[in-house]
């Protein structure tokens, strides 16, 4: 049905009303004292969310923007960086570090595997001569589902003293992040995922000792320039023109994640990973992130029945329910798919998108119902 698609895939996320509605006005302009006003109030809100008292950077540009950002304002040439790598974006923060010239050392787990923070502190204690200035680090891997217990790693890093620069681009908003409490050094988000808005902007915080290290940083970058964009948040603007139709946008979701409560929408995304690992284990199909503990709350990754291909069961949620779900990436395209459930997502989609896809897989030659009479 026309206007009716149901997005299921991890960004861009479904758009409330009310932020359409506020894109769909006249550009201010961006030195306006009323575009000051909003970029305030987004400001403020946003150090609510991330959880912080620094000043949390709004780039124009999807979150990788803010990882080159975050990369090319801190590391030098040369320098160490620890690299945990559990799945296709976690390997993207050691691509970007390689291309800036760092040192880069990964530790690798298997898809699906959360990084286990005994491997990470026995690396670090080897590292007695303190040679490693960086540790990488995802708190939702995207491409698998899987959360990183994300405290208890930034916990070993900062003993050790290294720098935890942190990709948070499907975990804040949804998950909980606490940045100060925590120790987090530098994190980054994009807002198309649990910032309820379309793609375009990109956010980056880091703490004083980040800082201090971007002071030392040779040559930064000029666009994602850490003071540039300090600067600017001090007076309420930008250093250069952003997409001020985002950011109005942005005012509104923030106030609706305001109105929710920051337990409330933590809580929403929890219990709609639970709704579909449980009607999917119910249809008797096999989970990628088999143990709950480490299943990521905004993504779920699952396997095929048997005899069925991934492009069938997308094509058929698309043609047939106008639900969009994944695929897999890289090493697990056409192995799983995946469905997204960050953001503007209510119970009723959860619940919807798990009868349509029962329906498509009868459509498909997989009966789910006699597929779970015969396990009881
Ligand atoms: C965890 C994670 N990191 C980074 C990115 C890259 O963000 P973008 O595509 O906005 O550059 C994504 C995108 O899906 C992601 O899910």
């Amino acid at each position: 049905m026309k206007d009716k698609q149901f997005l299921m895939i991890p960004g861009p996320t479904p758009v409330p009303e009310r932020a359409l509605l506020a894109m769909a006005k006249h550009p201010m302009g961006h030195r306006s004292s009323e575009f000051s006003a909003i970029m305030k109030e987004v400001y403020q809100d946003l150090k609510w969310l991330f959880r912080t008292e620094e000043d949390v950077f709004v780039y124009t540009s999807s979150g990788t923007g803010a990882m080159e950002a975050a990369i090319f304002n801190l590391v030098n040439p040369g320098d160490k960086v620890l690299s945990l790598v559990m799945g296709n974006f976690s390997e993207r923060w050691a691509k970007i570090a390689e291309m800036r010239g760092a040192d880069v050392e990964r530790i690798s787990f298997d898809w699906g595997q959360a990084v286990d923070p005994d491997i990470l502190r026995e690396r670090l204690d080897q590292d007695i001569n303190k040679e490693i200035k960086f540790v990488t680090l995802i708190h939702n891997e995207t491409s698998t589902g899987v959360t990183n217990d994300i405290q208890t790693l930034v916990g070993i890093i900062r003993e050790h003293g290294a720098l935890s620069v942190v990709d948070g681009v499907t975990s804040v908003g949804a998950i909980p992040v606490k940045m100060d409490e925590w120790g987090i050094d530098v994190i980054v988000s994009g807002s198309q995922k649990g910032f309820m808005i379309p793609p375009g902007l990109a956010f980056l915080a880091c703490s004083k000792k980040a800082w201090q290290v971007h002071e030392e940083c040779k040559n930064p970058s000029f666009y994602f320039n850490f003071k540039a964009y300090k600067k600017s948040a001090a007076e309420n603007t930008t250093p250069y023109t952003p997409n001020v139709s985002l950011i109005v946008a942005l005012r509104e979701t923030l106030n609706m994640m305001k109105e929710e409560g920051l337990d409330n929408f933590y809580d929403r995304h929890a219990r709609l990973a639970q709704i579909l690992r449980e009607g999917v284990r119910a249809m008797g199909l096999r989970l990628f992130v088999e143990d709950d503990a480490v299943a990521s709350r905004v993504i779920t990754a699952i396997y095929p029945p048997e005899g069925i291909s991934v492009p069938d069961i997308r094509k058929t949620l698309n043609n047939e329910y106008d639900i969009v779900v994944a695929n897999g990436q890289a090493k697990l395209k056409d192995k799983i798919f995946r469905m997204g459930h960050l953001g503007y997502v209510s119970e009723r989609d959860a619940i919807t998108a798990l009868g349509a896809l029962e329906s498509s897989l009868l459509k498909l030659g997989y009966d789910a119902k006699k597929q779970a009479a015969s396990v009881k």
